[in-house]
């Protein structure tokens, strides 16, 4: 049998550049080895979202056109969405009880994420809801509901995959082994930083170039970039490790990057062109992912159908996964 990878996103908004090396290309290639199933987080999303409903609704659609554009394959893949599988919500239940509030508290990811809105909306926007919370638990009931074996996400969300590994334990001890303690697997460039200098590129912080942005909106995020305040004439040396553009070209420009930086550290390359030649390589890799898009975009019903097969595929394994916990917790009253 075929190992499983379960992995996927909120749709609160379009996938970005750090998706994309984070999590993104390892889906693609991963998928002809194993058994994949990507879901769309619409419950997840409404944790911290559930006032602006049609945001999610929204980007349901464009999560799954991001997917498919990067190259995620109907025909190898199931792509889903998560309000359509009850079993996920029925374990959510279960599973509540082998977790304890201090716990979830202190759940690194959860913790960031806290305190980041209240940075935004104060201690009172900020405060947290028993759904958002529980959002791990949620997380491993999706994992746990495929018994999938790894689960290919950024780096930030290492603390969720550890979270679920221990609740598998938990409920492994108590009702008998069923469960499967999941593996993470980060991609290439764990985190992304942004072009702006922020330790991450996230919607959220406004510093995300989509997959979806056309060349010119990629260029002009790169014209902003930081870079070494230091150099302010075109031939001055500079220090391209603590550029931001710089950076881009260690992950983006890998056969030129070397000479990025001498001719950088020489003062014989302004910023200008760097930015341009960096903004050229990036537009290159996105140009075929970007095309498919357009397709998509055009063909929106094709994409629902997708969803819709996807889906129909995901509940074959979930409802077989809920018998078998409802069976081992015995609450399996009329077979
Ligand atoms: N937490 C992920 C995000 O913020 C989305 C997600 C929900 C997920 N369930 C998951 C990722 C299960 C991997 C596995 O994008
Ligand atoms: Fe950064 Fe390039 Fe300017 Fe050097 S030349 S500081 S790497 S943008």
């Amino acid at each position: 049998m075929r190992k499983r990878i379960l992995t996927g996103d909120r749709p609160t908004g379009k996938l970005h550049l750090g998706h994309y090396v984070g999590s993104l290309l390892n889906r693609t290639k991963l998928q002809d080895d194993y058994e994949t199933y990507v879901l769309i987080a619409d419950v997840q999303a409404l944790t911290d979202n559930f006032n602006t409903p049609e945001k999610v609704r929204q980007n349901v659609l464009e999560v799954a056109m991001d997917n498919l554009s990067v190259g995620v394959d109907p025909n190898k893949s199931n792509i889903y969405i998560q309000s359509l599988i009850p079993e996920v919500a029925e374990l959510t239940v279960f599973y509540s009880n082998l977790v304890t509030i201090s716990r979830l508290q202190r759940n690194p990811t959860v913790k960031t994420e806290i305190a980041q809105k209240k940075a935004l909306f104060g201690e009172d926007g900020g405060s947290v809801t028993y759904g958002f919370l529980g959002y791990p638990v949620s997380q491993a009931a999706d994992i746990t509901a495929f018994n999938a074996d790894l689960v290919p996400v950024g780096e930030d969300q290492l603390p969720l995959i550890e979270q679920c590994r221990e609740i598998v334990r938990k409920f492994n001890s108590l009702y008998g082994n069923v469960l499967k303690e999941p593996q993470a697997l980060v991609g290439e460039v764990a985190r992304l930083k942004g072009l702006d200098g922020n330790t991450k590129m996230g919607k959220s912080l406004g510093n995300a170039i989509y997959l979806s942005d056309t060349d010119d909106e990629t260029y002009e995020k790169i014209r902003n970039a930081v870079t070494d305040p230091k150099k302010i004439r075109k031939d001055d040396p500079a220090d391209p490790y603590i550029c931001m553009v710089g950076y881009y070209h260690s992950i983006f420009s890998k056969p030129e990057y070397e000479q990025v930086c001498e001719e950088c550290k020489a003062g014989k390359r302004g910023c200008v062109d760097c930015k341009k030649q960096l903004a050229k390589n990036i537009n290159s890799e996105l140009a075929q992912i970007r095309e498919k898009r357009r397709y998509y975009e055009q063909h929106q019903s094709e994409v629902k159908d997708i969803l819709a097969q996807g889906t129909k595929n995901a509940r074959i394994i979930t409802s077989q996964t809920l018998r078998n916990v409802k069976e081992a917790m015995k609450i399996d009253y009329f077979k």
